[in-house]
């Protein structure tokens, strides 16, 4: 089989790559990604010379670029490709809507033309809004969209394509709503590896408001292997949701955590003006993958001390990102470099 992955050298992209090949060694990868900030080809060395594997600098959002990988032949495609940030969607929100929006769409219109057995959409329980603080509903494949950011915006808009599709076009399309991810190579602007990057270089971590804004975290492997399921015996035009097994957390509870396992002695924590819209609480309902077979492997303390461990072991992974482009992005989120 011929998985085309987009976004393959982001964060969860590339941990779908490397966990493709190792599980189907007879399949060939295709990794398609424009090298956006996240994108980093020091994800993939160890596998970059594999005949299993090939990489096309490409922006979905030209179709134009992504054409002639389609016409090569595509069994499967997953879109991980994204603008991802929500900080970042609240001054340049016009990358989202080219990359997850128009890019989206180039994707439905190729998989349409070159008859693609099915797509798959990795979008994010952001897109149904957030839930108070003390409320014990979780969402479900049922909950709608009521997305609070422009990042959550433009992946809702991606599903509105989605669902045209299917219904017009009758596409073979799935989509899965997956809450945070944390693990190994993800951009260390993300609450958790900059918190763990922080730490190491002896900087205090900003908090966003009170900190008691609650999230449910999921191992990045967990959620490749809840990916493998739906493309195996997901239905077409179904949603899945997909969360973890944790009790949900807020960010003081999850940055102690990260702070005991790290075990560096100091007063970590500055509190910083939240960000506008900051949604409060999201809790994912997995049900319905449940019945798939699927549940997650890694508890939320074995997430945090794989990650945890990894960062510790990759420093010159994250110090070369760290001294780039990040500066300037991170200057203007929050007044003052961290
Ligand atoms: N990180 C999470 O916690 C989380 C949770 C749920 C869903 N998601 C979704 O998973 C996907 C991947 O997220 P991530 O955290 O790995 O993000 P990331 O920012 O680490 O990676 C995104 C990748 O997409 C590439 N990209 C961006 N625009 C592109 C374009 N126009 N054409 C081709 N490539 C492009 C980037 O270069 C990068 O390699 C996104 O769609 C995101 O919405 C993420």
């Amino acid at each position: 089989m011929k998985v085309l992955i987009t976004g393959g050298a982001g964060f969860i992209g590339s941990n779908i790559v490397h966990y493709w090949l190792d599980n189907y060694p007879k399949d060939i990868v295709i990794n398609l990604d424009a090298l956006k900030y996240s994108g980093n080809l020091d994800n993939l060395r160890d596998i970059e010379k594999s005949p299993k594997y090939k990489f096309y600098h490409s922006d979905i959002s030209r179709y134009d670029e992504i054409e002639p990988i389609f016409k090569q032949g595509v069994d499967v495609v997953v879109n991980f490709a994204a603008q991802t940030h929500v900080d970042r969607s609240l001054y340049e929100p016009n990358e989202f809507i080219n990359s997850n929006i128009i890019g989206t769409r180039n994707l439905l219109e190729a998989c349409l033309k070159y008859q693609v057995k099915r797509f798959h959409q990795i979008s994010t329980d952001e897109v149904f809004g957030d839930l108070a603080i003390n409320d014990k509903h979780k969402f479900t494949a049922e909950t709608l969209l009521n997305p609070s950011n422009e990042y959550a915006a433009s992946k809702a808009s991606a599903e509105m394509f989605i669902m045209a599709y299917l219904h017009t076009h009758h596409l073979p399309a799935t989509i899965s709503n997956c809450t945070n991810n944390i693990g190994p190579y993800q951009y260390p602007e993300k609450f958790v590896p900059l918190a763990i990057t922080n730490i190491l270089e002896g900087k205090k971590v900003p908090v966003y408001g009170t900190g008691k804004n609650i999230r449910d975290w999921i191992y990045v492997i967990d959620h490749c292997r809840a990916i493998d399921v739906i493309l195996k015996k997901g239905k077409p035009g179904e949603r899945y949701l997909i969360g973890s097994d944790h009790r949900e957390i807020n960010n003081i509870q999850l940055l102690s955590k990260i702070i005991k396992v790290m075990d560096i002695p100091g007063d970590w924590m500055e509190f910083v003006t939240d960000r506008p819209g900051h949604d409060r609480k999201y809790a994912v309902d997995w049900t319905k993958i449940g019945k798939l077979g699927w549940k997650p492997k890694y508890s939320l303390d074995q997430s945090i001390r794989l990650t945890v461990e990894w960062y510790m072991k990759n420093t010159r992974w994250w110090k070369k990102i760290k001294s780039g482009e990040y500066r300037k992005a991170y200057e203007k989120i929050y007044g003052k470099n961290y």
